[in-house]
């Protein structure tokens, strides 16, 4: 099943940083997507916290893809997307889910080099 394709990567197991733009080719305060060998992947670029996230596009409700177009926001200081169709919320530092614990996403690591925006895989 789908969901299945997408697995949290730590920082420490990257083995290819994917060059997904220049930092100006991003949205600030809200996400795009970009695409990695077959998976979607949600870039958040936070600017009001100066920090960058990304998880997966799919959201674990439905199956839309649909998480690039949340909104961002942080609950008790945890950054956090919502869901732009019925608005579950999912931590951006380890995916999990804010509003259902059965729920959660996959998050991947983000560097910025140069004005390029590298996200982490682990294959
Ligand atoms: S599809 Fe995302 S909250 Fe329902």
């Amino acid at each position: 099943m789908i969901l299945e394709n997408y697995k949290s990567v730590d920082k420490d197991k990257v083995v290819n940083w994917f060059e997904a733009g220049k930092t100006s080719d991003f949205d600030e305060n809200g996400g795009n997507c970009i695409k990695y060998k077959n998976l979607q992947i949600a870039v958040f670029n936070f600017t009001r916290k100066n920090k960058w996230y990304a998880c997966q596009n799919l959201c674990p409700h439905k199956l839309e893809m649909v998480l690039s177009r949340g909104m961002i926001g942080s609950e008790n200081e945890i950054p956090k997307v919502a869901c732009p169709l019925h608005k579950k919320t999912f931590s951006l530092e380890n995916g999990k889910s804010l509003s259902d614990e059965n729920l959660s996403i996959a998050t991947f690591p983000v560097k910025i080099e140069n004005e390029k925006v590298l996200v982490g895989f682990d294959f």
